[in-house]
């Protein structure tokens, strides 16, 4: 696999996965639909070093030199060039990602891994979509990504065992901790997470408790360090709502019916952090 990685996609996730390439020494190009789409990305990336500055994670040299690694480039032929792999980060929409997948099969030589941070669509499809399964693979990063340790890995059902072993040794490298899964809708994490997040809601919609208890039930009664609704807001509810649909649809049954109050925010635009408002208001996210 070769040194330089590209980013598909320079949204939440997008933005983590570059940057922690970046901070391992790995060259990376993002890549995003428009020139304006790439200035806020970088912005975002800049923002979210210059909160670790405050913390004192890191100091103001250590910024650029992260920031030296990442380059955005606003033609996708050119952010491709020379990567060893392409991890694809674009909104959770199969269509999007398959018009994508099969681009990408023309477009990269039979060395290259072709990966998707995909939080539920089948892998097994993008691979087929791709006209060369064996080199597609699932990199499901965990938001926010420099923050978290996992990476779930996905194997589709043609996935061969080189890819495996070099995303395993690739997500090692970038100090994360790879668990390999089989290719099923949600995999494991958000098979098991995104049911309990939408409980949360439908507990909200019928006023069983309001939005802080329902949070502190979860936070100081289970000990989860985030509440299930404030964690929707980190997520994204729009998509937290595509990871319940592609459930709903691949699964079946009543157990994955995505609650309406997650409709009516997203066509209200509630996103979550990204947009400034979800089910918490965030005005210091309000630029994207
Ligand atoms: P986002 O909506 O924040 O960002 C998506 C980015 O892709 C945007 O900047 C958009 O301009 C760009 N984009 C749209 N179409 C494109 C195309 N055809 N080519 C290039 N760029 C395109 O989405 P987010 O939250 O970063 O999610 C991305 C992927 O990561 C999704 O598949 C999602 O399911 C997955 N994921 C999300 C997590 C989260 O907590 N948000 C956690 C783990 C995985």
């Amino acid at each position: 696999m070769g040194r330089k990685v590209t980013v598909i996609g320079g949204g939440t996730m997008g933005c983590g996965i570059a940057q922690v390439c970046a901070q391992n020494q790995i060259k990376v190009s993002i890549f995003d639909v428009s020139r304006e789409a790439l200035t806020v990305t970088m912005d975002n990336i800049s923002r979210n070093l210059d909160r670790q500055i405050h913390k004192d994670s890191i100091d103001a040299h250590s910024r650029d030199r992260i920031l030296s690694y990442i380059h955005p480039v606003a033609v996708l032929e050119q952010a491709i060039n020379e990567s060893g792999v392409i991890i694809e980060a674009i909104p959770e929409k199969s269509e999007l990602k398959l018009e994508l997948f099969g681009r990408l099969g023309f477009m990269t030589g039979s060395d290259v891994v072709l990966a998707s941070n995909t939080s539920s669509i089948s892998i097994t499809a993008l691979g087929t979509e791709a006209g060369d399964p064996r080199r597609v693979i699932g990199m499901h990063f965990m938001n926010p990504v420099p923050v978290m340790r996992l990476v779930e890995v996905v194997r589709g059902l043609e996935t061969s065992d080189e890819t495996v072993a070099s995303v395993i040794d690739f997500s090692t490298e970038l100090g994360k901790t790879p668990i390999l899964v089989n290719d099923f809708p949600g995999f494991v994490s958000n098979r098991v997470l995104a049911p309990m997040i939408n409980e949360a809601a439908f507990v909200l919609m019928e006023g069983v408790a309001d939005l802080q208890a329902i949070d502190q039930v979860m936070t100081l009664g289970m000990n989860h360090p985030i509440g299930p609704l404030a964690l929707a807001d980190l997520i994204g509810i729009d998509v937290l709502l595509s990871i319940l649909e592609v459930l709903h649809n691949e699964l079946g049954g009543d157990r994955y019916r995505p609650c309406p109050l997650l409709r009516k925010y997203v066509s209200a635009g509630w996103l979550g952090r990204k947009t400034g408002k979800g089910f918490y208001e965030y005005p210091e996210y309000s630029t994207k």
